[in-house]
């Protein structure tokens, strides 16, 4: 049997709505032919786009095989067979959609950041807890191939204790000033009062792999930065950057573990990815991309010495150990996307909700204050 599953996919014109969500998600769970529950069942998602510019929905609709769309949300939430409501609209938009969703009684997944304040966030989260609906959150990372790679090991105990992260994340996004080089993100990132800023776009990611990788955070410093203060936008006129655009954040977990994540915009990348995370414990250490994890176990570990007299007889490199794949790994939103299907449909657990959401916008706002105030703050219970 196929159950269907009516999706309304709100905000996908976007970057990550088309990319991320309609086409490596929910077109590509289509032409997979479901998701395969049992023998007897297969659930199938049936998209239908909405948004505010209806020639731009179209033109999305077509190259997505011919898809249903409107610009009448509130006719699309009427509708009994959609199930699901999605967004991916800009994230001050949110909040209103969501109020939306809820009161036509719909399950809501959405893109994070799920508001900029946690009072929000959290009000957000309560409104679907109290309307007794299944919610969700993109987390994304959860399900990159490294990650899942570090996990694995991590269960295997083959870090033995987990003393300190280094995360660095980050690439050069262009100016928009030359016509060659175009900015690679929207302009919108780059201004507060529409949302914006690296720090609320990224601690809410880093809330979410602390928690899950290493244990729950319990303190924060943030140094925040706006290091390029003029960009051009989209139609090509020049726009003042009113929010971070790097940041520099120490959390500590309640258990002990030092994680240090940089997220920056203005850096040029000479690491292994656009992401890195080097774990170092008593047993073993990883460093750990986006597809990749390097390994070195204590009993592999080289004997350094300082002399700079010398060129440096140890090649660092050379010492580590790629982990191979373990099994597929499909798409990081996809992985979610399914999971998330299979709650809504057969009850299944879903632990990542607007409530986790709600944690991760918390530390991007406690880094906001930190910075502001100079000071390491403490991360309370939500
Ligand atoms: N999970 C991740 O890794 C990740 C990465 C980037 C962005 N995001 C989040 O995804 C969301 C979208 O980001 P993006 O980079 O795709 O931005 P974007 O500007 O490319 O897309 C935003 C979309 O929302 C639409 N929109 C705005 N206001 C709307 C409204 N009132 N009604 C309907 N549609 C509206 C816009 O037209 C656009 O299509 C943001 O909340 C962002 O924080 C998540």
């Amino acid at each position: 049997m196929v159950r269907y599953l009516g999706i309304i996919l709100n905000g996908v014109t976007g970057r990550m709505g088309t990319n991320q969500h309609l086409f490596r998600s929910i077109r590509a769970i289509e032409e997979q032919g479901g998701v395969r529950v049992s023998d007897d069942l297969t659930l199938m998602p049936r998209p239908i786009l909405t948004g505010r510019n209806e020639a731009k929905l179209a033109a999305l609709a077509n190259r997505a095989g011919g898809l249903p769309f409107t610009t009448d949300i509130d006719a699309a939430l009427a509708d009994p067979e959609n199930a699901i409501f999605f967004d991916a609209s800009g994230t001050l938009q949110r909040a209103g959609f969501i109020e939306r969703a809820v009161a036509a009684g719909k399950a809501v997944y959405c893109e994070k950041p799920t508001a900029v304040e946690t009072a929000e966030a959290l009000r957000l989260a309560r409104l679907c807890e109290d309307a007794g609906l299944k919610n969700g959150v993109v987390q994304d990372k959860l399900w990159l191939p490294g990650i899942r790679k570090f996990m694995l090991l991590r269960d295997q105990g083959f870090f033995g204790r987990i003393l300190s992260v280094r995360g660095e994340f980050g690439y050069w996004v262009f100016t928009g000033e030359h016509e060659g080089q175009p900015a690679q993100r929207p302009s919108w990132n780059y201004r507060k009062e529409d949302g914006g800023g690296i720090i609320v776009d990224m601690l809410c990611h880093w809330r979410y792999v602390i928690d899950n990788c290493f244990g729950p955070v319990s303190a924060v410093s943030c140094r925040g930065a706006t290091h390029v203060p003029e960009r051009w936008d989209e139609r090509g006129a020049k726009y003042a950057c009113t929010a971070d655009d790097a940041c520099y954040a120490t959390m500590e977990t309640a258990n002990g573990v030092v994680c240090q994540f940089n997220s920056a915009w203005t850096v040029r990348v000479r690491r292994d990815d656009l992401f890195t995370m080097q774990v170092d414990g008593t047993h073993g250490s990883a460093v750990v991309g986006l597809r990749q994890c390097r390994i070195q176990a204590a009993g592999a570990t080289p004997r350094p010495v300082w002399n700079p007299d010398i060129e440096q007889p140890i090649d660092f490199f050379g010492g580590w150990q790629e982990v191979p794949d373990a099994t597929g790994y499909d798409n990081a939103f996809k992985a979610q996307w399914e999971l998330f299907l299979r709650h809504v449909a057969l009850d299944e657990p879903f632990p990542w909700t607007l409530r986790e959401g709600a944690k991760g916008v918390q530390l991007a706002e406690l880094g906001l204050q930190s910075w502001a105030e100079r000071r390491w703050l403490d991360v309370g219970e939500l």
